[in-house]
């Protein structure tokens, strides 16, 4: 089992859901706590913050950077390397996601969204990478998703941000075999968190009869196990562990999107 105690980790996306969730399991074990998520959580992220540092007597160091900017990324890697040293732990959470037609989703919704889940995640890797080599030991827990492993309609992009998240990391994480560093590919199916909500996905529809609606805390104990044994990748439930790496895979393209297109319209 990999020990976090006494390490640094950075977690952005903190300030809700499964990024919160995971930095009370990495706070609970001894970890030195760099948490990131959008200037207007600042506020929530520095409540919380406070919480870990009386419940566990955790170092924490809060940022308000929207990696959807530009030079996001790269102010955040900075930031937290000046504040706290290095980074031990990268944890890739911070994510938005997009319901509907593509033609007819708000573009800069959408723009933002492939910002925050694509580039954000291969910068902050690449730029976490180097320094975990040369220290011969470190980690990285990228969040994808089921929506990585076929076509999603309705929510198309979001799909095809994942699908960059889940073939990227596992790919690092084959080529730096045997250096002490390992990359998980962390890939959850519908989760009860604020990213569902606000209409980005219909209250009702029939995959979820399917993957099930999981609990934010549910999905980042079974991360969190999965990051700390060293697994490659983690699809929580045997039901979505064979549709996503058996059926998906077995299916021809053509049937994935006609089944997708009932599956995943809204039934409200
Ligand atoms: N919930 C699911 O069903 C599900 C399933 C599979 C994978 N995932 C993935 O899990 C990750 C966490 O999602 P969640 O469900 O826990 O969502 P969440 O509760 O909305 O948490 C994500 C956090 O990231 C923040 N964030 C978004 N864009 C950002 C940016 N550009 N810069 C900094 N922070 C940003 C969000 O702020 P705002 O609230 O202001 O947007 C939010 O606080 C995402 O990568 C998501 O794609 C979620």
């Amino acid at each position: 089992m990999y020990e976090v105690k006494g390490k640094n980790v950075l977690i952005t996306g903190a300030a809700s859901g499964i990024g919160k969730e995971l930095s009370l399991l990495f706070a609970g074990d001894g970890a030195n706590m760099i948490l990131d998520d959008m200037p207007e959580k600042m506020p929530i992220l520095d409540q919380w913050a406070g919480e870990l540092k009386s419940k566990f007597g955790a170092r924490v160091w809060t940022f308000g950077i929207n990696l959807a900017e530009e030079s996001g990324a790269e102010t955040l890697y900075r930031s937290a390397v000046e504040a706290a040293g290095k980074i031990d732990i990268l944890v890739n959470d911070a994510g938005t996601l997009a319901y509907g037609n593509f033609a007819d989703i708000d573009y800069q919704k959408q723009d933002f969204m492939v910002r925050t889940n694509v580039l954000a995640v291969f910068r902050l890797t690449r730029l976490v990478l180097p320094s975990m080599l040369k220290a011969g030991n470190g980690r990285i827990l990228n969040m994808s998703s089921c929506s990585a492993f076929q076509p999603t309609v309705y929510h198309a992009a979001y799909a095809a941000t994942k699908a960059f998240v889940q073939s990227m990391s596992e790919a690092v994480n084959a080529e730096i075999q045997g250096t002490g560093v390992k990359v998980l590919t962390f890939s959850p199916p519908y989760t009860k968190t604020p990213m569902l909500k606000d209409g980005n996905l219909p209250q009702k529809m029939f995959w979820y009869k399917i993957s099930g609606l999981w609990d934010p805390a549910v999905i980042a104990a079974i991360g969190y196990k999965s990051f700390k044994r060293g697994k490659a990748i983690c699809i929580p439930g045997a039901v979505n562990w064979f549709m996503h790496s058996i059926v998906v895979r077995l299916s021809p393209h053509s049937m994935l999107s006609a089944i997708s297109l009932r599956a995943m319209k809204g039934q409200d």
